[in-house]
């Protein structure tokens, strides 16, 4: 057993920085990772980072209450205020913060970090370092990891929490090259892994974004929160999926149709190409489904061309380079294949503003979190503000609870039981004869997500899609392993975690299926209004172990500053 008195899962920019603000308080922080933290998802986010600096002559008069009008409006008023009013206020300290790191961010020609117009936002509020902003912040989080002297432990894949009397008190975690499960005990967990893009077929995110970390919290007892609203960024590449970045459109880009119709007027004509994620990610959808795709195929163009080489060449380098290796297109050149992809979870590990969810000793942050203050559809920018806004807080907030707990340290039994757990769940798999095949049913699954649980959603469609998910469910439990090594055993982590994919995909169903109206990211073309009389809740989804899908319940949003108004733009 290894005992640290916090342990953080997931090395992102949440991770990282709830780690940094654990270690200035002092405490002994360890961080679990399966890739090295430089490689994190984190490093994929393009566009930029928001915040009301109010550094752009165009957003002189922004202000952090302006900023968390906009996020309230945009998640179609299912964030909790008091949530949204604090990541905003934080924003302005959290980038200076960040600058003074080190952070590389693009900059005015007095000096000031440059700002730029996002989806959504009534003022050019994002903050960038060209379309790079996540790696470079990732990049400075790391190098301030390591000047904190903060313990890393790679090559983890983190399986399970050790609860002990409804209490938190570590992980089991299986060493990639050591080979083996160990327990890493502490008094408080820090969950940090990201979203569970990678239940879909079509998404933007890392194949390590499986929805780990929200699977081991459904799984030990703590609510999933508004599982059903589920992102799709309108410009992914059509090919791959590949981000293309929404500083795009930022920078001046246009969407246009089969027909060479810039569309958009049709459906947002104030913001056009600049009207949030959900409203656009409908419109292109509504565009390819009427057949006004580029010559009657499933794609629109994302056309740069108008911009020039030089702004291209300055401001958008990493998708031009992404949209030549992947696409074959120079954006330079050639308009780009683009189609809404699979891009974030709205919802995750139910978690209070200061990232504590309702098991004592277990904290969550980042996009495997849902605080909520995303509601029913993020705005771009918002997504990397609150990796490190509540990073910070739930490193604080754990760090007072491990204050207020005192020298209290784990059992060794309950580790070495938890171990022994895994252990026997991983010898069972291996001595299983398989009759099916994991990664056929992990195909099917991210296939089904995508037909069934799309950019728009009816009754009809999902439930035969949810009953298709019971049964993988069910398959699941036929299928062994095809290697039993004990060291950097992928087969047995994509069987194992697969698991939790799936239950993972059960709770957004369920949530989908229930919920009769559209609001935000979740368009039922069968309830195709808003319903503030009956819907204006979070949806919470508990695991039922036994059961194939979950038991929801439900709990009120925060509101009172901002009230909830038709969406217009
Ligand atoms: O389009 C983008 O650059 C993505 C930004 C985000 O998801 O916040």
């Amino acid at each position: 057993m290894i005992y640290h008195e916090m342990i953080v899962v997931g090395g992102g920019l949440s991770g990282l920085r709830a780690a940094i603000e654990a270690k200035m308080a002092g405490i002994d922080v360890a961080i679990l990772s399966q890739v090295h933290p430089a490689r994190s998802h984190s490093g994929a986010a393009q566009g930029g980072i928001n915040a009301a600096l109010a550094n752009d002559p165009a957003g002189a008069d922004d202000t952090w209450e302006k900023h968390a009008f906009d996020t309230v409006k945009g998640g179609d008023y299912l964030g909790d205020q008091d949530a949204i009013m604090q990541m905003t206020k934080d924003a302005i300290e959290v980038i200076y913060e960040m600058d003074h790191w080190g952070c590389p961010f693009s900059r005015y020609e007095d000096g000031r970090i440059a700002q730029r117009p996002f989806g959504g936002a009534g003022f050019p509020r994002t903050c960038y370092g060209a379309d790079k902003t996540g790696h470079y912040l990732l990049q400075t989080l790391v190098e301030q990891a390591y000047r904190h002297k903060v313990k890393f432990y790679v090559d983890q894949y983190v399986a399970r929490l050790i609860v002990n009397d409804g209490n938190c008190e570590g992980v089991v975690s299986y060493d990639m090259v050591r080979g083996g499960f160990e327990s890493f005990s502490a008094n408080a967990v820090v969950i940090a892994t990201g979203g569970a893009g990678r239940t879909y077929i079509n998404s933007t995110n890392a194949v390590i974004n499986t929805g780990g970390g929200m699977a081991m919290a459904y799984h030990a007892g703590v609510p999933l929160k508004d599982m059903e609203f589920i992102q799709f960024h309108p410009t992914g590449l059509f090919s791959t999926n590949i981000l293309m970045t929404e500083a795009a459109r930022g920078e001046g880009g246009y969407l246009v149709n089969g027909l060479g119709e810039r569309f958009m007027e049709k459906y947002a004509p104030k913001s056009m190409e600049l009207a949030p994620r959900d409203i656009t990610a409908r419109s292109i959808q509504t565009e390819i489904n009427e057949g006004r795709g580029i010559d009657g195929k499933p794609y629109v163009y994302l056309d740069l061309r108008h911009l020039g080489a030089e702004k291209i060449l300055e401001r958008l380098p990493g998708i031009r380079d992404l949209a030549i290796h992947f696409e074959g297109v120079d954006p330079i050149e050639e308009p780009i294949p683009i189609v809404p992809s699979q891009h974030y979870t709205m919802g995750g590990i139910d978690t209070d503003v200061n990232g504590a969810s309702p098991m004592p000793g277990l904290f969550a942050a980042g996009e495997c979190a849902c605080v909520s203050v995303h509601g029913a559809n993020r705005l771009g920018g918002n997504s990397l503000l609150e990796t490190i806004v509540f990073g910070r807080r739930s490193g604080a907030e754990a760090s007072r609870y491990l204050s207020l707990l005192g020298a209290k340290r784990t059992s060794p039994r309950v580790a070495d039981n938890a171990v022994l757990a895994m252990e026997d769940t991983v010898k069972e798999l291996g001595e299983r004869e398989g009759s099916e095949d994991a990664y056929a049913i992990r195909a099917e699954m991210t296939s089904i997500m995508k037909e069934h649980f799309g950019v728009f959603r009816d009754g009809p469609t999902m439930q035969p899609g949810y009953d298709k998910l019971v049964s993988l469910k069910e398959r699941l439990g036929r299928a062994g392993l095809r290697y039993t090594g004990s060291v950097f055993n992928l087969d047995m982590i994509r069987t194992v975690e697969l698991e939790g994919m799936l239950d993972v995909a059960l709770a957004i169903g369920a949530g989908a299926l229930a919920r009769t109206e559209s609001r935000g990211a979740h368009f039922r073309t069968d309830y195709n209004t808003r319903d503030d009389v009956n819907w204006l809740k979070h949806t919470l989804a508990f695991y039922q172990p036994g059961a194939a899908g979950p038991r929801l319940d439900s709990k009120p949003v925060h509101l009172g500053t901002f009230e909830p108004q038709e969406r217009k733009y």
